[in-house]
Parts: structure tokens; C-alpha cells; sequence
């Protein structure tokens, strides 16, 4: 059923506690916590000039890190409250704690259209227990609740969950806010009836974080497109030998299931032909050459696909009138290890400007598309990890099933 949204809201004057995923990686740098990547704080900017064009007061929380219910200075959100004035151009006011006097004084401090964000929300361990009585002292300077924070959705925390159900029982409203809505639309709707040639890239370590999602791709796709390590486990399946390559051998049976669901359906399963290997050896990868055989040797480890499956992989690619793609083909954080995920990435982008649909699923593939400076010729690049991954499995979100239907 569809939520309510921020835009069919009259907020004037209204305190809008607005969930967020700041959730950034940062770095120290000269006694300072820098913020490396700044898109899921970008992201949230039309929600942001929506609410503040509607002259709402705008009270974000977000949580940093796992601290694990303790102040932790490492993960304050106080760098994130300078970015957040410096990209808004509005100043951004920063309370220190995101309950308690110290909340109630900034949020009664606040004007129509103004900012104000709250210290990390898992310095209190009643947000990820999803306490009633944190969810209450947060809903406590709280009329309306807004949640963008599509990567946090899949958590059932106070802060995505129980503040929904005290504003909701008071007669509250609670919205989607626009980033939100278009993780929903691209990841869901989207993906319903897909346009077809429906191409799916998967990559990644492991089988088991992503067979359910395979499991019901393999219902809506025409051709899978396999990588990384996880290739491997298929292959083990296949009765190949993989080495030393990362696998789950626990996981064949669920990767053999996958094979046969995929021969029943005819869906096109591809998997990597060749791939690029090495070892460690003394910490550092070593010796990297291409293996053309179905077989790896004892003591080499797969760490990319090979150049002639990039090529197949890309023909795949190119012609596809919609695409997901989730995951890396290799080790890409090694630039020796990266042609494998540039070549899908430069193929998905391509494909993009011919008329195709892209979305990509999030996390790594995100951050290889960003590094060669393809971003802006994907259609759509998921904020959401976690919480991706189990909307594509066909999960209903705890952070959405409690917004207010429409
Ligand atoms: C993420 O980065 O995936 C989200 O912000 C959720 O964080 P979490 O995995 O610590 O709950
Ligand atoms: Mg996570």
C-alpha cells in the first residue's frame, strides 16, 4: 500500500522529527573525524528543501557507527551537522544529546524552516532495543515523524520504529520522505514488471548473503550475471576446483538449487569462464595472472573475473532494457583486482545512455561506479546496504510497513 509523503503534508509551523541514514564513513585526520563520502548526506537535500519550503522545524536524528549504547566521540555527529550547513547553505543547528533537556531547549529554539540536528541516537542503548520509553521521550517535541532513512528501514529500531507507533496512536501522521520514495519506487515498483531484456549482475563474497534475492530474481530475470567470490561456491556446485578461493562450502546445495530453478525457468546463468588469480603471501597479494581453465590450482585464490567472461559480461549488458546490479567482481579495492567490475560498470553505463533502466543496489557497487566517475550515467544508486538487499529479497521493510498509509 502506498505511504503518505512528505509532499502531501502541510507542515507550517509543525517540530517534523526526520529519521536520517547519516551513517558516513569518516576518517581522523589531524585530531579530526573527516567525512570521506558525503552521498547519503546529499541525498536527503529534497526531502530537506521540501520540508523547509513547507516552513516545518526540522529536527533530524541519525545514528553513526555501532556504539553500542555509549557516548562514543568518535562517532559524534557533530562533523556531519557542519557538512550538513555547508551543502544546505542554511545553518544547522546541533544538539548534544537527542533526548533530555538538552534536545528540548533546541528544539524549542527552533524557527519555521530551520535545522537542527541531534547527537547519534545509539549513544542510548533503548534505540536499538526499541525501548517504548526512549521511543516516547523522542516522540516527546515530536508532531509530525518523517523517515528517509531508507538504509536504516530494515532496522526495528526507536528511532525508525517505536516513535512511528507513539506519533501514529496520538493520531500523527508519519511520511516518506523523498529519498525514501525513490529507493522504494526504483527497488520495488520498478522491478515488478521490469522491462525486458532484464539483466541482473550479482557479485559480492559470499552465496548466503544474496541467495534470496537470487532466488527471487530468478522469477523476473532473463539473465543473471554471476561474480566475485561467491561465483566460487557455484562452482564448487559445478564439481570444478577452486583453490584457495573464498567459498562456502556449505552453501553448494542452496547455489545447486539456484542452477536447477534457473534451467527450469530458462533463465541465462552465466558464470565466470576465466578469472584473474594470485595469493597472499606475506600480507600482499602476489603474482596475479589470468587462469583460462574451469579449474583453479591448489594454493591460488580467484580475485577477479577474467577478461574474456568481462567481455561476455559486458555483451550481456549492452542491449538490456533493465539492469540491477549489486556487487563487485573482484577484489576492486586492489586496482589489479578491478578491471573485472570497471568493465560491468563501464557496460551498465553505457547501456544507461542507450535507453536502459540501472539501478544499483548499493555499497560497493556504488563506490566503484563513484571511482571511475560513472554516478551520474546510472539511473538510480541505492543509499541502502543492509536494508537493500532485504527490500530486493521482497521484504517489507519494518521502518516503512509503519508509515502512515495513504
Ligand atoms: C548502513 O550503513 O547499512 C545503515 O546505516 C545501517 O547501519 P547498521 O548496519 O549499523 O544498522
Ligand atoms: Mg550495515
Amino acid at each position: 500500500m502506498a505511504k503518505l509523503s512528505v509532499n502531501d503534508l502541510n507542515l507550517q509551523g509543525q517540530r517534523v522529527f526526520t529519521r536520517v541514514d547519516y551513517n558516513v564513513p569518516m576518517e581522523e585526520s589531524g585530531g579530526a573525524m573527516v567525512i570521506n563520502d558525503d552521498t547519503r548526506i546529499r541525498a536527503t537535500l529534497p526531502t530537506l528543501e521540501a520540508l523547509r519550503a513547507q516552513g516545518a522545524r526540522i529536527v533530524l536524528a541519525a545514528h553513526l557507527g555501532r556504539p553500542k549504547g555509549k557516548r562514543v566521540a568518535s562517532m559524534s555527529l557533530r562533523p556531519v551537522a557542519d557538512k550538513l550547513a555547508e551543502l544546505t547553505g542554511h545553518p544547522v543547528a546541533f544538539a548534544d544529546d537527542c533526548v533530555g533537556d538538552a534536545a528540548a531547549a533546541a528544539i524549542n529554539n527552533l524557527q519555521d524552516g530551520e535545522l537542527l540536528l541531534l547527537e547519534n541516537i545509539r549513544y542510548h542503548a533503548g534505540e536499538e532495543a526499541n525501548d517504548s520509553a526512549f521511543a516516547e521521550q523522542l516522540a516527546a517535541h515530536a508532531d509530525v515523524f518523517v523517515n528517509d532513512a531508507f538504509g536504516a528501514a530494515h532496522r526495528a529500531h526507536a528511532s525508525t520504529v517505536g516513535i512511528a507507533e507513539v506519533i501514529t496512536a496520538r493520531g500523527g501522521q508519519c511520511a516518506a520522505g523523498l529519498l525514501m520514495e525513490r529507493e522504494l519506487q526504483f527497488l520495488g515498483a520498478e522491478l515488478e514488471v521490469p522491462d525486458q531484456p532484464f539483466v541482473v549482475i550479482l557479485g559480492g563474497a559470499k552465496v548466503s548473503d544474496k541467495i534470496k534475492v537470487i532466488d527471487r530474481l530468478l522469477e523476473k530475470a532473463n539473465t543473471i550475471l554471476i561474480g566475485g567470490a561467491m561465483a566460487y561456491t557455484f562452482k564448487l556446485a559445478l564439481g570444478k576446483s577452486v583453490g584457495n578461493s573464498l567459498v562456502e562450502p556449505d552453501k553448494v546445495d542452496i547455489a545447486q538449487a539456484a542452477l536447477d530453478k534457473a534451467a527450469e525457468r530458462g533463465v541465462e546463468f552465466l558464470l565466470p569462464s576465466d578469472n584473474l588469480i594470485s595469493q597472499m603471501t606475506n600480507g600482499v597479494w602476489a603474482d596475479p595472472e589470468v587462469n583460462d581453465a574451469e579449474d583453479i590450482p591448489d594454493s591460488r585464490e580467484g580475485v577477479d573475473i577474467g577478461p574474456a567472461t568481462a567481455a561476455r559480461y559486458a555483451e550481456a549488458i549492452t542491449g538490456a532494457k533493465t539492469i540491477l546490479w549489486n556487487g563487485p567482481m573482484g577484489i576492486f579495492e586492489d586496482a589489479r583486482f578491478a578491471k573485472g567490475t570497471l568493465a560491468v560498470a563501464k557496460a551498465v553505463a553505457a547501456a544507461t545512455v542507450a535507453g536502459a533502466i540501472s539501478i544499483i543496489g548499493g555499497g560497493d557497487s556504488v563506490k566503484a561506479l563513484n571511482q571511475n566517475g560513472l554516478a551520474e550515467q546510472v539511473t538510480f544508486m541505492s543509499t541502502g546496504g543492509g536494508a537493500s538487499l532485504k527490500f530486493l529479497e521482497g521484504k517489507e521493510l519494518p521502518g516503512v510497513a509503519v508509515l502512515t498509509d495513504k
